[in-house]
């Protein structure tokens, strides 16, 4: 089908942009349509590792054409120094490679300053957010005073708008959060710099994608977050502020669902989370650190885009299989399974155990997810290096039990298994 689309299926950081990077060698068009720079996809290619916030994972392969969709919210300075950190690299980030849609919204210094000071103001029940102002920028976009990127192609309007935004954002700042506000004219002027380098990207996001369709091409869309961050389905209020699920691929694209072909799950082979909130799964000390990794390597668990340690746990299908109804999932990626080798068994959830009772769905009231107690099947590890298993058959017996155990539970196939951040570190089930 034309249009496929990428989901994470926990809390994020399952590994989305590289199998994202995978899997666009095959495609047209790679999309992102939800989020800003709070996501951070690492892409390692022959070595090189390559962090990237808000342009899509596409980007490194020549022929595809990568769109920032509607349901973005851009910072534009983040969004230009990426640009420049890919150009430097010998990456083309020309107009020709990048189009920004019109209808994504903007994120400004007043939105990151809001953010702060609304965790600030939170204390204890901070959630714990990137700090990357998208909370408050999608507030405004949901009370009908954001600021559209294609502002950008109107630099009047821009300055005006910018400016009588940063005046109104002081006055929460400075009498509500007593916080220090913001110079507005100097707010204007920058954006007013950044306007003249992106007014060339951007376009019509919808239009876009309908041509290529027209014209038989193909479409990943590319989710950022995690189904559990979702402002609808995850563990609200510690979640963010779009909804990275298909349907939100649907909104944040501006296409139709008859289009949509796969929906592909992202899953890490275990659990990880960052910010608070529930986790029902999650370890603490030394097991914790055994998932976690001790910071050594660039794939342990700490935070692509802020560093902070990742919270992790063991493997949750509760969370799989309520990822599976939201999203209407075809197929799963498996990631990070090299992390298990060596652990002589491997708990994964099955159940929880609320009040005294076992229960198989994920509860949407917080409370009671607060106090889920995992039910665990022990599945018997194995001993064996799998980073250089490029088939099935490559991997341990127990190690296949593992990701069949997995198929079997939330009754979808496994189409890829990473054992590696590589590229190349993968097990691909649709290739003979
Ligand atoms: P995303 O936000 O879903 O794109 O995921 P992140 O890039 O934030 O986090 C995933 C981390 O795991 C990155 O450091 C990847 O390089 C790394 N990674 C992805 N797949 C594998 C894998 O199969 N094995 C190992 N060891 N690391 C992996
Ligand atoms: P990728 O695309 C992991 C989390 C934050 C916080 C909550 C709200 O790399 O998987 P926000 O800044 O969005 O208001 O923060 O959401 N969060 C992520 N956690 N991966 C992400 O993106 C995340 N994006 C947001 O840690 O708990
Ligand atoms: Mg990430």
């Amino acid at each position: 089908m034309p249009l496929n689309i990428i989901i994470g299926t926990q809390w994020g950081d399952e590994g989305k942009g590289r199998i994202t990077d995978l899997l666009a060698e095959q495609v047209n068009v790679v999309a992102r349509y939800s989020g800003g720079d709070n996501a951070g996809h690492t892409l390692t290619i022959q070595g090189e590792i390559f962090k990237l916030h808000l342009i899509p994972s596409g980007i490194i392969h020549p022929g595809v054409l990568c769109l920032i969709g509607t349901g973005v919210v851009i910072n534009p300075k983040v969004l230009l120094h990426e640009m420049e950190g890919l150009r430097q690299r010998g990456i083309d980030v020309s107009p020709a490679r990048l189009k920004i849609c019109a209808n994504a919204h903007l994120i400004t210094p007043a939105h990151i300053a809001l953010d702060k000071a609304n965790e600030l103001g939170r204390g204890r029940e901070a959630i714990g957010t990137t700090l990357r102002g998208i909370g408050p920028a999608y507030t405004d976009k949901a009370n009908r005073s954001g600021l559209r990127a294609g502002l950008l192609a109107e630099p009047e309007a821009l300055a005006e708008a910018i400016y009588a935004h940063i005046e109104e954002k002081n006055r929460l700042l400075e009498r509500i959060y007593e916080q220090p506000g913001l110079d507005a004219a100097a707010a204007a002027a920058e954006y007013a710099a950044y306007a003249q380098q992106l007014a060339p990207y951007l376009t019509n996001g919808p239009i876009l994608l309908d041509e290529a369709l027209q014209q038989g091409q193909t479409i990943l869309a590319e989710g950022a977050q995690g189904t559990l961050l979702d402002i609808n389905h995850g563990t609200y209020p510690f979640v963010t502020s779009s909804s990275p699920t298909s349907s939100g691929a649907l909104v944040g694209l501006g296409v139709g669902p008859r289009v949509v072909g796969q929906v592909l799950g992202v899953a890490k082979a275990f659990t990880s989370r960052v910010g608070s909130g529930p986790f029902p799964s999650e370890l603490e000390g030394d097991e914790a650190v055994r998932l976690r990794g001790t910071g050594s390597n660039p794939w342990d668990e700490y935070g692509t885009t802020t560093g902070r340690p990742r919270r992790v746990g063991w493997l949750d299908l509760v969370i799989l299989n309520h990822a599976q109804r939201i999203n209407g999932l075809t197929e799963l990626a498996l990631t990070k399974l090299d992390i298990l080798s060596g652990l002589e068994q491997i708990p994964v959830c099955v159940g929880y155990e609320l009040d005294g009772e076992s229960i198989h769905y994920f509860p949407t009231d917080l409370q009671q997810l607060a106090r889920c107690r995992p039910i665990y099947q022990i599945l018997p590890g194995w001993s064996e290096d799998v980073t250089h298993a490029r088939t099935l058959d490559d991997l341990p017996e127990n190690a296949q039990q593992y990701i069949n155990f997995i198929s079997t539970q939330t009754g979808l196939p496994i189409r890829l298994v990473s054992v590696g951040p590589n590229r190349s570190q993968v097990i691909n089930f649709s290739e003979p």
